[in-house]
């Protein structure tokens, strides 16, 4: 069990407002090394609110976000990119008429290193590519790539940024089932790789298949936070979320 060891990441109280929004609020749980945490909840839930609070692109209204028992609330995107917070967006957010090297390669310069010696920018990049197998697609342009592909180059860019928690916004949405699975799969190689994951996603039959544990957030409320199987079975979780899930045979 997850209890005696060092949480990776600390969501501690956090609250976020826009206006008179409330887009989270007192929202906590923690995430392990090697984990991967399932994040799930309707539409406006605070779901992307999360990740721009955890990578800093959002300042928190209230509350404390902890890496390795670090508070993140002071630190710029890349600071916390180098502290190996890393994430996709849920929009599109390569540079389309760079080549696909070049778009994983710039996210590479992005690595900490703790001031050591560490592989190059050049051999994260190739890893990078060779993890997400898409190596032969290194010299085209990012824009002339499959939809699947630019998934592929999104996860590349943050692996080569050596993170040590990924987290990925509705990475399969708008994707084909064979796509999706393959994805699926580079993202367990991701966690054979020791970096923990945020999984955002809608779909349920992979957060389930993915995830070790699963955290529902609703209306900016933490409501459910447990295994797979037992958050599935929550009547609170089936009632504002996963009903109409369920009922496609989910
Ligand atoms: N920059 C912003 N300004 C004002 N309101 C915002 C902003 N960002 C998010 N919100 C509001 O905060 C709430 C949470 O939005 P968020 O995008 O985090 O939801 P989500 O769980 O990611 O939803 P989805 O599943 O549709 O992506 C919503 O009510 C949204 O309208
Ligand atoms: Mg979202």
């Amino acid at each position: 069990m997850s209890g005696a060891r060092t949480p990776l990441l600390e969501v501690e109280h956090a609250s976020r407002n826009f206006g008179g929004v409330v887009a989270l609020r007192d929202v906590s749980f923690q995430v392990f090394p090697d984990e991967v945490v399932g994040l799930i909840g309707p539409n406006g839930a605070g779901k992307t609110t999360l990740f721009n609070l955890i990578s800093g692109l959002l300042p928190l209204s209230g509350g404390d976000i902890r890496l390795q028992g670090q508070s993140l609330s002071q630190l710029r995107p890349d600071q916390i990119c180098a502290r190996g917070a890393v994430r996709t967006f849920q929009a599109a957010s390569l540079l389309g008429n760079m080549t696909v090297w070049d778009n994983v390669h710039v996210a590479s310069l992005f690595r900490g290193n703790g001031g050591r010696a560490g592989p190059s920018a050049a051999a994260c990049t190739a890893d990078a590519l060779r993890l997400c197998e898409i190596e032969h697609l290194a010299d085209m342009a990012a824009e002339q790539v499959t939809v699947g592909d630019q998934k592929r180059i999104e996860i590349a860019r943050a692996v080569a940024s050596g993170p040590r928690l990924l987290m990925t916004d509705e990475i399969l949405a708008g994707l084909n089932p064979t796509d999706g699975a393959q994805i699926l799969e580079i993202l367990r190689k991701v966690r054979r790789q020791g970096i923990s994951i945020i999984f955002v996603e809608h779909d349920m039959r992979s957060v389930m298949s993915l995830s070790d544990r699963v955290v529902v957030i609703a209306q900016g409320l933490k409501i459910a936070d447990g295994p797979p199987s037992e958050v599935a079975r929550s009547p609170e979780v089936i009632s504002v979320y996963l009903g109409g899930r369920y009922a496609q045979g989910v």
